[in-house]
């Protein structure tokens, strides 16, 4: 298609949202009207183009003052499911033939590594289709950095430093649990930055008794409380995963790594997860920034012609990479990686056996 061709596009934003969406949804807006193209905004991830939705029309056309004043909120005006791959109950086609029906040129699709599948797999459908990436877990392959991930760690971070006082004054050990999936980015990062004095990552099993020492030396040391940041994907050595009991969704390693403590150190532990409050509230403004700059490289990258890639960040050089490249893969945490030089040269316990 000769990039002139351009006359309608679809936006969608799909799975967990994230904060920063709304600034990819105005950037995308702007500069598609910019450039005549109309925009089409898709409810609740495909739903929307079923008239299966959970507020409002299935499918709106945008227009300036749809995304005026939205850069800084959370959410997303479009609505998003994290439910119901529709090639997983035999829809895909639907999805490519009703965008066909629409008269899509292009499909602009922001998500995290699962809605990015689903929207690879719309290309192979015939449908031009652009990625976005965002998720707070920021475990995106070939992509730096991922919208709504220095939200969620500011927001650990200022909770965690919270704890602290509270902690200090009762002598207790504080275990708090972040979300992250599979990858220990959050966790990471914002147990640094509140200096937490353990972190647990998915990346590195973890020796409990490690930890428990660690606590106690500190209580030697006078130092009678401690602070120990979980990914809610850790898992202890030669161990599994924490779940929801009854379900497959992670949660409640927190709890359990607690209990250990108190009696490993016999100390007084807590344990609290943030779960989704890290998805919640204002994107702060390096994710507006990022937000809004991957909106507007997806325009770009549909005038200059790509087609079914992804708009991605090297530092700060915009990069496109094929959506067959993203599918159902994570990005974790390396082992050589910045953070972890910095944890482990400050002293942080990671759980390690030494
Ligand atoms: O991928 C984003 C994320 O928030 C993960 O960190 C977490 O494991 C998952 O989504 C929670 O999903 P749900 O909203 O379905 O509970």
């Amino acid at each position: 298609m000769s990039p002139t061709a351009v006359r309608r596009i679809a936006l969608n934003t799909g799975g967990g949202d994230a904060p920063g969406l709304n600034a990819v949804i105005r950037a995308v807006t702007l500069g598609a009207l910019d450039r005549e193209w109309e925009v089409l905004g898709i409810r609740d991830g495909y739903d929307g183009l079923f008239g299966e939705h959970s507020h409002g029309e299935g499918v709106m056309l945008l227009g300036r003052d749809d995304v005026r004043d939205i850069t800084h909120m959370g959410g997303t005006m479009l609505g998003t499911t994290n439910r119901g791959n529709p090639f997983q109950v035999g829809r895909g086609p639907d999805v490519a033939q009703r965008l066909r029906e629409l008269e899509i040129d292009v499909l602009v699709a922001v998500g995290g590594d699962g809605s990015l599948n689903i929207a690879h797999q719309i290309s192979l459908e015939g449908i031009p289709t652009i990625g976005v990436p965002k998720t707070i877990d920021n475990d995106l392959e070939h992509t730096d950095l991922t919208t709504g991930f220095d939200s969620a760690v500011a927001f650990a971070t200022e909770c965690i430093d919270r704890l602290v006082s509270t902690t200090t004054a009762h002598g207790r050990v504080m275990v708090i649990e972040v979300m992250g999936r599979t990858a220990g980015w959050i966790a990471l990062h914002a147990g640094i930055a509140a200096a937490a004095h353990a972190i647990l990552i998915p990346e590195i099993p973890y020796d409990i008794s490690v930890v428990a020492d660690r606590v106690k030396e500190r209580a030697d040391r006078g130092q009678d409380f401690s602070i120990v940041v979980v990914a809610e994907g850790a898992t202890p050595i030669g161990g599994t995963v924490t779940t929801v009991e009854g379900s497959s969704r992670l949660g409640g390693v927190a709890a359990t790594i607690a209990a250990q403590l108190e009696e490993l150190t016999g100390k007084e532990a807590r344990s609290l997860s943030l779960g989704h409050l890290l998805r919640g509230g204002s994107p702060t403004a390096p994710d507006r920034l990022l937000g809004l700059r991957y909106g507007a490289e997806a325009v770009l990258a549909i005038e200059a012609g790509a087609r079914n890639v992804m708009v991605a960040l090297d530092g700060d050089v915009a990069k496109l990479v094929p959506l067959a490249d993203i599918a159902g893969r994570a990005r974790l945490v390396p082992p050589d990686c910045g953070a972890l030089r910095t944890a482990r040269s400050i002293g942080t316990c990671l759980g390690e056996p030494a």
